[in-house]
């Protein structure tokens, strides 16, 4: 394995969070512009795949600044709790501005994926977006994400991969390659962050070997995972044991 294969593969957190808070001001500007919105709609299909209904208890582990706490809300209604959470205090920080704007109680707290402050058991859905690629053991926050879902739950995890269908992936390479970087470096003022997306979304698990993750936690009895604009990400939904 080479040093910056090893390196997104097991990040340090450290670093990561410190990437993290350069970007956090620019965080949601580089979103809409590099993917041109579309990651809104990835996260209605997670929550689509999540099943939830009115009344329901959410937690959002790296919830950076909001997105999907936010659409999770919107289904769970008054009477449903969302919490959203992250290790770096300035991507929360926009996240319950975001939130009041729309007129949604949502409570923000800074937590560990890997070492939740929370009960076990205590939610009806666990999730995360584009945040395990970040972990440095990723099993392990799969196995905390399940101890504070209640039996029966779901957690959902969205992330990149890498696509398998031709054509459509050498362009889509072409692009995070080449492009991608540049743009997000252009926008944000954080270029390393951007190539930093690129590795580590290239070098990333994703179908048939994230969901053996799943199964190395030792946490859920059923697997399954669904690929949103032909694979450039994926929607992992684990049954929690
Ligand atoms: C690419 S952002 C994704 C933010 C948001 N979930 C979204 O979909 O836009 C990754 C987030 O993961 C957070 N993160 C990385 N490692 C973490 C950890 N161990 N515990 C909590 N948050 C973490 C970072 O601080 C950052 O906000």
């Amino acid at each position: 394995m080479s040093e910056a294969t090893k390196h997104t593969l097991s990040p340090d957190p450290e670093k990561i969070r410190s990437m993290f808070s350069k970007v956090a001001a620019n965080y949601d500007l580089g979103n809409s512009v590099l993917s041109l919105g579309i990651h809104h709609l990835w996260r209605k299909k997670v929550v689509q795949l999540a099943n939830v209904t009115k009344g329901m208890s959410v937690l959002d582990c790296a919830t950076g600044t909001g997105d999907l706490a936010i659409e999770f809300k919107k289904y769970v209604g008054a009477m449903g709790q969302v919490i959203g959470t992250d290790f770096c205090a300035e991507m929360l920080e926009t996240a319950p501005k975001k939130s009041k704007k729309e007129n949604l109680d949502i409570k923000f707290e800074l937590a560990d994926v890997t070492k939740l402050q929370y009960e076990n058991q205590k939610f009806d859905r666990v999730s995360i977006s584009f945040g395990i690629r970040n972990v440095s053991d990723p099993v392990l926050a799969l196995k905390e994400m399940a101890r504070v879902t209640k039996s029966g739950g779901l957690v959902l995890v969205l992330e990149f991969g890498q696509m398998t269908i031709p054509v459509i992936s050498d362009l889509y390479n072409f692009y995070s390659l080449h492009i991608l970087p540049k743009l997000g470096g252009l926008v944000t003022g954080q270029g390393a962050a951007y190539d930093y997306l690129q590795k580590s979304s290239a070098a990333f698990p994703s179908r048939e070997k994230f969901l053996d993750l799943m199964r190395d936690s030792d946490s859920f009895s059923e697997v399954k995972f669904t690929a949103v604009s032909f694979g450039i990400a994926y929607i992992y939904v684990g049954t929690v044991k």
